[in-house]
C-alpha cells in the first residue's frame, strides 16, 4: 500500500489546482490540503493572489486563515495558469457563476477554466463545483473530448457549505455529493475526501447538478412559507415563534429554516432558486411555487419598510439605522444582502441611511452615498428616528437599549430578526416591532 498523506499509510496524496480563491475555492483548497494533498489555488485577480501569498485572506471566514497557516507547506496561490497546471492531477472548478442578464447562470468563467486545460498532461479528472444549471457537465465533458481530453474524467462535486460554518461544514458534510458516469473519477473523487466525516453519495452527473439547486430551492421554500405564516400570525395575535417552535418539533418537518425574519439573501439563494425557474422556463415549465417563494420574499424586506412609514408617517427626511449589512452574521459576504434592498428603498422613500457592521467591507457600502458608517450600533443609532436590525449578529444582544432608546431622535426599533425581546425592549423605551409576534 502506498504511504501517503502526512506519512500515513493509506490513499496517495493528490496534486489538486483549484480555480477560484474565493468563498468556495479557499475553503476547499485548504481542507484539501488539511486532507494532506498538495494544492495549488489559481485566481485571475492579482489583489486576491497577493494577498494570499503574503499571508492574508481576502475575505471573512471563520478557522480559514489558521488552516491556511496550518498547511502552508502543502498550499500555494498563483495567477499563473502554467504553474498551476503543472503537475495537476484533479482541477476543481470553484469560480463564481453570477447571474446573467437572462437569469441564467453565466457560465463564462467556468468555460475560461475548462478552455485552459489542455496544457496540464497529469490531468486525471474535472471536479466542478460550482453552481451550474443542469446539462452543464454534458457540455463540458463534449468540450473536454474534442480538446484530446477524452481520458480525463468528469464530475459534478456540488458545494453545499455555508458561509460562516464554511470549514467545519467541508469536513463534517451532510454528504459528498459526487455525480459523475465513471466509476474510476467517482473513487477518485471519494478518495480524495476520506478523512471527512461524511456519506459520499455517487450519482449521475444531471442528477448531482440539480441536486443543489433543488437543496437551495427547498431551504427557501422553508424560509418563505415561515415568513408568509408570521405575517398571518400578525394579523390574527398568534405568535410565530411559538408556532415555528412547534412545528418544527416534528421529526417529518424538522426545525431549521423556520426562522422567521427578514428575508433571505446571500450569494447562493437569491441567484441558485432564479437559476432553477429559468431552466424550468427554458424547457417551457412554470415553476409556480419557487416562482411563489421568490415573491414572499422580496415583499417580506419591503414590508419591513412598509411597517416604518406607518410608524413615522412619512420616510421623507428620517434617519434610520440599518444595524447589521451582511447577509447574515459570521461572514463579511454582501452580495444579495437585504439591507442592499432595506438601503435602497429607504433612500428612495428620502430617508437618510446610517449603518453598522462588524464585517462589511467598507467598498461595499460605498454605493449608498448618504450613508454614513457608524464603528458601534451605539452611534448608528445616535439621533436616529428608527432602526432595522438586519443582521442577528450576537454583538446586539449585548447592546445597552435603555441607553441607546435615550440618544435616538425617536426610539422606533424594527427587529427583523426576531432577534430581542419584545417585554424588554418596550420597558427600555423601545416602540418596538419584529416579524410575526405580537
Ligand atoms: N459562497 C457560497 O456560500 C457558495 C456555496 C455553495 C456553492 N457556491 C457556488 O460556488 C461558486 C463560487 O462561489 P464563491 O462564493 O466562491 O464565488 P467568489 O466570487 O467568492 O469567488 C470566485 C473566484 O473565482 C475567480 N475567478 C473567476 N474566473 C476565474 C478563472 N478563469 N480562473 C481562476 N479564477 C477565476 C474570481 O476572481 C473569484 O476570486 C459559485 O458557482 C457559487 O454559486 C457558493
Amino acid at each position: 500500500m502506498a504511504k501517503g498523506r502526512s506519512g500515513v499509510v493509506g490513499k496517495p496524496e493528490r496534486r489538486v489546482t483549484v480555480f477560484g480563491a474565493g468563498y468556495i475555492g479557499l475553503v476547499t483548497g485548504a481542507c484539501l490540503a488539511e486532507l494532506g494533498h498538495r494544492v495549488v489555488v489559481r485566481d485571475i485577480d492579482p489583489g486576491k493572489v497577493d494577498l494570499l501569498r503574503s499571508g492574508d485572506i481576502p475575505i471573512y471566514e471563520p478557522g480559514l486563515g489558521d488552516m491556511i497557516a496550518r498547511n502552508k507547506e502543502r498550499l500555494t496561490f498563483t495567477l499563473d495558469l502554467q504553474e498551476a497546471l503543472d503537475g495537476a492531477e484533479v482541477a476543481y472548478v470553484c469560480v463564481d457563476t453570477p447571474p446573467s442578464a437572462s437569469g441564467d447562470a453565466d457560465l463564462s468563467r467556468v468555460w475560461s477554466v475548462i478552455t485552459s486545460l489542455e496544457g496540464a498532461p497529469h490531468l486525471r479528472a474535472v471536479v466542478v463545483k460550482s453552481t451550474v444549471p443542469v446539462g452543464t457537465g454534458t457540455r463540458v465533458r463534449a468540450a473536454l473530448d474534442a480538446a484530446g481530453l477524452g481520458h480525463v474524467g468528469y464530475a459534478s462535486n456540488p458545494e453545499f457549505t455555508a458561509e460562516g460554518t464554511a470549514v467545519r461544514d467541508f469536513m463534517r458534510p451532510d454528504r459528498i455529493v459526487v455525480g459523475t458516469s465513471d466509476e474510476g473519477t467517482a473513487r477518485l473523487v471519494a478518495d480524495l475526501h476520506e478523512g471527512v466525516d461524511g456519506p459520499v453519495v455517487v450519482m449521475d452527473v444531471r442528477s448531482a447538478e440539480m441536486v443543489k439547486l433543488a437543496s437551495n430551492a427547498l431551504l427557501a421554500t422553508k424560509i418563505s412559507f415561515i415568513n408568509e405564516i408570521a405575517t398571518l400570525c400578525e394579523n390574527t395575535g398568534a405568535d410565530v415563534e411559538e408556532v415555528a417552535r412547534a412545528v418544527g418539533l416534528d421529526h417529518r418537518l424538522g426545525r431549521h429554516f423556520l426562522r422567521p425574519g427578514i428575508g433571505w439573501g446571500g450569494s447562493c439563494f437569491p441567484k441558485d432558486s432564479e437559476a432553477l425557474r429559468q431552466l424550468a422556463s427554458n424547457t417551457g415549465l412554470h415553476l409556480q411555487l419557487l416562482s411563489a417563494v421568490i415573491e414572499v420574499n422580496n415583499l417580506q424586506k419591503r414590508r419591513a419598510i412598509q411597517k416604518l412609514k406607518e410608524e413615522l408617517g412619512t420616510l421623507a427626511g428620517a434617519r434610520v439605522a440599518l444595524l447589521g449589512l451582511t447577509f447574515k452574521p459570521g461572514t463579511d459576504d454582501m452580495r444579495e444582502a437585504p439591507s442592499t434592498v432595506l438601503a435602497a428603498r429607504l433612500l428612495a422613500e428620502g430617508a437618510e441611511v446610517r449603518c453598522w457592521d462588524p464585517m462589511a467591507r467598507p467598498a461595499e457600502t460605498e454605493p449608498w452615498t448618504s450613508t454614513s458608517r457608524h464603528a458601534t450600533p451605539e452611534l448608528a443609532v445616535e439621533g436616529a428616528d428608527a432602526a432595522i436590525v438586519v443582521t442577528e449578529w450576537p454583538q446586539l444582544k449585548e447592546v445597552d437599549w435603555a441607553k441607546a432608546a435615550s440618544v435616538m431622535r425617536r426610539p422606533v426599533l424594527f427587529d427583523g430578526r426576531n432577534l430581542l425581546d419584545p417585554a424588554g425592549m418596550r420597558s427600555a423605551g423601545w416602540t418596538y416591532m419584529s416579524v410575526g409576534r405580537p
